[in-house]
């Protein structure tokens, strides 16, 4: 809204005394509702998140059916999200022409693991409350951008991979620890990224998530915990998640298509 009549504006030469409005449009947005607002594109870290479909599956209620396509057998990207941005903005759409050359690879590494959501609408959901606020950033500047690069480091971590080679499969017996896990993925993913899970109805830790903090430049590794203490940020509460504790062993279950929410049947 604020974006096409600021645009006529500029356009009609009127000067206006919104600004702040014009320049979170065009270069991503900061938040401009809440008093909490930080100067423009002031982020330092992204977290990138990749999802374990069968523990993804056990993230949701009973209500919302899980859907893991046959073809998905490994990690698939849940998001890339600069840190601690309090809100996007909507005012930068996305269309289907946008990321057209790079659906069938999207489909692949992207796809939508709930039922009823289409996996365009977890794409463009995705763009609208992270990727429009990471606009700002060289490489990120556009939807296609934004979802070459995620691709792109789907492809840099092959985590699936490094666990089978270090003897961790899925399995429906066998729990893992923490730190036996942490240990093979420090290496190729940086010290300081969280290994998530979700309690799931028979009180067990099931993991479903990695998240994986880069800086601006997407190197891994990236000091957001300064940030985290002013400013803890929707994405801590984002899902049900919460970092696996140390000290209870968790369960890296396998994949099911034809029962995504009962793997182990
Ligand atoms: C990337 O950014 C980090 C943190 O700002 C910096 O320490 C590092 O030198 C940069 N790397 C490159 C290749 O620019």
């Amino acid at each position: 809204m604020w974006c096409s009549l600021l645009f006529l504006l500029q356009l009609l030469g009127v000067t206006t005394t919104e600004e702040g409005h014009w320049e979170d449009c065009k270069y991503g947005h900061q938040g401009s509702e809440s008093h909490d607002r930080k100067p423009f594109c002031s982020w330092t870290c992204l977290l990138f998140t990749l999802q374990w479909p069968a523990g993804f599956c056990q993230s949701l209620s009973k209500e919302i059916p899980c859907r893991i396509p046959e073809n998905i057998n490994t990690w698939t990207i849940h998001g890339l999200w600069p840190l601690h941005v309090l809100s996007c903005c909507n005012c930068w759409p996305m269309f289907h022409s946008d990321i057209q050359q790079l659906e069938a690879q999207l489909t692949e590494r992207w796809p939508s693991l709930v039922k009823t959501k289409s996996s365009f609408y977890f794409w463009t959901d995705e763009w609208q409350k992270h990727g429009a606020c990471a606009a700002c950033v060289e490489g990120l500047n556009s939807p296609l951008r934004y979802f070459q690069i995620c691709l792109k480091l789907r492809g840099q971590f092959e985590i699936h991979r490094l666990l089978e080679d270090a003897g961790v499969t899925p399995s429906c017996e066998r729990p893992y620890k923490v730190e036996e896990v942490r240990r093979v993925l420090a290496p190729h993913l940086g010290d300081e990224h969280e290994i998530q899970c979700v309690t799931d109805n028979k009180d067990r830790q099931v993991w479903f998530q990695v998240k994986i903090p880069l800086s601006r430049n997407f190197t891994i590794g990236c000091d957001h915990n300064s940030d985290t203490k002013t400013d803890p940020g929707p994405e801590w509460a984002f899902s049900s998640g919460h970092p696996c504790p140390p000290q209870v062993p968790f369960y890296y279950f396998p994949i099911n298509h034809e029962q995504p929410q009962q793997p182990c049947r």
